[in-house]
């Protein structure tokens, strides 16, 4: 092996850090509290034990679509790649883990460059610096930030022939379809730097009965619960809040009219909340919505990307039609 590579195996990899927890989880808590109906915002889902909780998530037995993507990329790699071809810079939006990026790495030619992007700090950092040391060829570039926000990412040194963003684990979904749309059009603008027109590779998980989307959401052994209650803790202890955990249960909820499934933390007596001097009265029953997975089908997902400028040149599916991935190109 080469000097770069030893090199590159003791040192840190630059982050460019945006701060994505520089001080609003407050405001947006209080905000959240006082709509009708209460809201907490999901991004403060994934501190460091959240982002482990996420983790056991993605291997729960009821949890299809993490492994569903994942058997539906290693099924098509080698067609996916020969699409995006050689020399390609990849951006990653919600990299967690790290784990999905080495399918694609071991099989695309020559990628250049790589930035993942994450809420996560720790993860993100431990993430990057692993892959750093197994592609030492490879500019790996991370980003801290709440994706959601509008970024100026680090340009790569190395040129590229086309940006591919890759957003896998039906993360899409998380976002209601008009701001879906509008963060689609940012990937097709990130899509106009390069030699060539962009690519979008995208995962999203597809409509289906009612019991098997529930079931994802609300496991047998209540991970999901402790993730979604892993909010009210925060607040508890970083905010000063006082929320009686145990008086709160965790649902999910498929609502077939929006076409997503719903996280809700259930009020399961009358009582008050309280964080930063205000109270938060809430009735037995009544709920805080923490979180939204829409779901499509194929052509209304097809429909939402060519909004934003994208043709869809190819999709892939597990045989029970479960989840979705596809290969977009900007127009
Ligand atoms: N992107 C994942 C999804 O929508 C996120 C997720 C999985 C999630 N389980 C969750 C978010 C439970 C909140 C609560 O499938």
């Amino acid at each position: 092996m080469s000097n770069t590579s030893s090199e590159s195996r003791n040192k840190k990899i630059p982050l460019l850090d945006l701060q994505p927890d520089g001080g609003n989880f407050l405001e947006e808590t209080l905000n959240g509290l006082r709509s009708d109906p209460a809201t907490l915002p999901c991004k403060y889902f994934y501190d460091s034990h959240g982002a482990n909780l996420f983790e056991q998530i993605c291997e729960l037995p009821e949890y299809y679509p993490t492994r569903t993507e994942i058997s539906i990329l290693r099924d098509h790699l080698n067609e996916i790649s020969e699409v995006i071809g050689p020399q390609a810079r990849i951006v990653e939006y919600g990299s967690g883990a790290g784990e999905k990026i080495r399918l694609l790495l071991n099989s695309l030619q020559e990628a250049r460059a790589y930035t993942p992007i994450d809420i996560s700090r720790e993860q993100l950092i431990a993430s990057a610096d692993s892959l750093q040391q197994d592609y030492p060829g490879l500019e790996v570039l991370p980003v801290c930030a709440d994706y959601a926000s509008e970024l100026t990412l680090p340009t790569p040194k190395a040129p590229f022939a086309r940006t591919l963003v890759f957003f896998p684990g039906s993360t899409i979904g998380n976002f209601k379809p008009r701001e879906a749309l509008a963060f689609m059009k940012r990937f097709h603008q990130l899509c106009m730097q390069g030699d060539e027109p962009g690519m979008l590779l995208i995962g999203y998980d597809l409509k289906k009965d009612r019991a098997k989307l529930e079931a994802a959401y609300n496991d047998s052994q209540g991970v999901t619960a402790e993730f979604n209650l892993n909010l009210l803790h925060r607040i508890n202890n970083e905010l000063g809040g006082h929320f009686d955990i145990d008086n709160w249960r965790h649902e999910a909820r498929w609502n077939e009219t929006e076409g997503a499934v719903e996280m809700h933390l259930v009020s399961q007596t009358e009582q008050v909340a309280r964080v930063n001097g205000d109270q938060f009265p809430f009735a037995a029953g009544q709920t805080i919505h923490t979180e939204n997975s829409f779901k499509y089908d194929s052509d209304e997902f097809r429909a939402l990307a060519e909004q934003a400028g994208f043709q869809r040149l190819h999709y892939w599916q597990d045989k029970q039609q479960q989840f979705q991935v596809a290969l977009f190109q900007a127009q």
